[in-house]
């Protein structure tokens, strides 16, 4: 809505005419401050004494970041030393960090300085106009622009530009050397399990998680859910969970006419099937069975498989079966595998068939 001040009268509070004129418009533009020169301006020596701190300021970021490259390669990651106040730190960790926040913070402290030593101070007032400009108007735009790139000397300072840009292509190289850490390649640790060491000759036992206990066939009814590990394997070993997180068994029995898989149930021992407790999603350990359905649901993001049909995937994000293991009875009527499971088992990766 249009608003036309001058057609409007003032309240007689505000004064008269004669009030205005004698104080001056109350709505006049005080425009700018005169600009007052920096040293730096009038002074090329100390120009030249800027120039070259902020040349420090980029070179120092650039030994921070060969000083971060050099920590990360020679520093021990298990190394422990004492920093007053912090503690006892890891060394690697304290180097890393404050290397890396030297280079940056170098380079923010180097821009600043040059901005407020060296780039032009100048105040130009830019009139309000319609967004979206016209030729003129963009002609104006580069023309601002260019004035603005050869006042702030890059193109003349080349110590500064030099530095600059050594210390902005070092800084990456920081996150360049930490992809070490994805490595090693997991090559066959991820491939077998601790079931690998069983054999036809020397089978291992299926140990009951629950009671530390051998199991027999006999002892499983159908649709019970028993969890396994192989003999050997002891709570209160030190390597106890990873070796666990991969050689977890889940122990089901079902009716051997309602399995659908006739490979699985060949694997089995009179519809005793055993199944890696290791989601294929992203590793979850499995621990929710339906007796009536025979699905095994994975908690973490609901992926569900069919143990009566090879462990199939009917719902969810994984990728591929459970992996089973082969299992037998021994002499006394023991449950026991011979060998490994018949594919890695955990979440897809690379090096896997599937
Ligand atoms: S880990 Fe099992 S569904 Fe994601």
């Amino acid at each position: 809505m249009s608003h036309d001040m001058s057609e409007e009268k003032l309240p007689e509070s505000h004064g008269s005419a004669g009030d205005v004129a004698a104080h001056g418009d109350p709505f006049a533009d005080p425009g700018l401050p005169a600009h007052e020169p920096r040293r730096t301006d009038i002074d090329e020596r100390a120009a030249q004494r800027a120039e070259r701190q902020v040349s420090l300021m980029f070179v120092v970021s650039m030994l921070a970041t060969i000083g971060f490259i050099a920590s990360y390669v020679a520093i021990d990651p298990d190394k422990i030393v004492y920093i007053f106040p912090l503690g006892h730190v890891s060394a690697l960790n304290f180097a890393l960090g404050m290397t890396l926040g030297v280079a940056l913070f170098m380079i923010g402290a180097g821009a600043v300085h040059w901005a407020r030593t060296l780039m032009s101070d100048v105040e130009l007032p830019a009139e309000r106009h319609p967004i979206e400009a016209d030729d003129e108007v963009r002609a104006d735009v580069i023309e601002q622009f260019k004035t603005g790139a050869a006042e702030s000397g890059f193109g003349r300072r080349k110590m500064i530009r030099n530095t600059l840009i050594g210390s902005m292509a070092l800084v990456p190289l920081s996150g360049v050397v930490l992809l070490r850490d994805l490595g090693p390649l997991p090559e066959k640790k991820l491939k077998e399990t601790g079931w690998n060491e069983a054999t036809p000759a020397q089978p291992l036992q299926l140990i009951n998680m629950n009671t530390n206990l051998p199991m027999k066939a006999e002892d499983i009814v159908i649709g019970s859910l028993t969890f396994a590990m192989p003999e050997g394997l002891h709570v209160h070993d030190e390597d106890f969970q990873q070796a666990i997180a991969k050689d977890a068994l889940m122990l089901v029995r079902i009716a051997p006419d309602d399995i659908k898989d006739d490979r699985s149930r060949e694997k089995g021992f009179e519809g005793i099937l055993a199944y890696s407790k290791i989601c294929t999603h992203v590793g979850c350990p499995i621990s929710l069975y339906e007796q009536q359905t025979h699905h095994a649901l994975c908690p973490c993001h609901q992926s569900t498989f069919d143990l009566a049909d090879g462990a199939r995937v009917i719902f969810g994000p994984a990728g591929h079966p459970l992996p089973q293991l082969k299992i037998i009875t021994d002499e006394k009527g023991y449950l026991v595998a011979t060998g490994d499971f018949d594919e890695p088992v955990g979440p897809s990766y690379w090096e896997r068939a599937r």
